[in-house]
């Protein structure tokens, strides 16, 4: 009987954190993200691992950027701060060479979701 009651509590453990994954990526779908930064172009200046040619030498590396404190450099790394950075990197620094792709609020989302499986 005990037994049972702590499989049960594992599961909607496991399951549960399934959801804070999902949270902490911002909640979009990573593999839709994957196919969108070829999409937007952005394999072009960035080198972006899991994306076949994307090897661009413009900007950073994407290598490990989930696991980096900041974005550029400068900025505290979340997913809701990468969502704004991938629309607008502007408004965070009116003089960065990274140009506005007019990304859509639902597409940052899902590109932020890949970018967040870099670990
Ligand atoms: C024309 C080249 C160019 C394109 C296209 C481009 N970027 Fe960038 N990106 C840059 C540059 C340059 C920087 C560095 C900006 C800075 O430090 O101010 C940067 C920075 C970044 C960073 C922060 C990297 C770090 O090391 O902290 C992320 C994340 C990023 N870009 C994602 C994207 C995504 C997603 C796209 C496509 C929607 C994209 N970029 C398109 C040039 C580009």
């Amino acid at each position: 009987m005990r037994r049972a009651v702590l499989a049960v509590l594992l599961l909607t453990s496991l399951t549960g954190c399934n959801s804070r994954e999902k949270v902490k990526n911002g909640g979009g779908n990573a593999d839709r993200g994957k196919q969108l930064v070829t999409k937007y172009g952005c394999d072009t200046c960035h080198i972006i691992p899991g994306v076949k040619g994307a090897q661009g030498m413009v900007g950073p590396t994407l290598e490990h950027i989930a696991s980096r404190q900041t974005i550029a450099s400068r900025f505290p790394n979340s997913p809701q701060t990468m969502m704004r950075w991938i629309q607008n990197p502007q408004s965070f620094d009116p003089q960065t060479s990274m140009p506005n792709m007019n990304v859509t609020p639902a597409d940052a989302r899902d590109i932020t979701a890949y970018l967040f499986t870099l670990k």
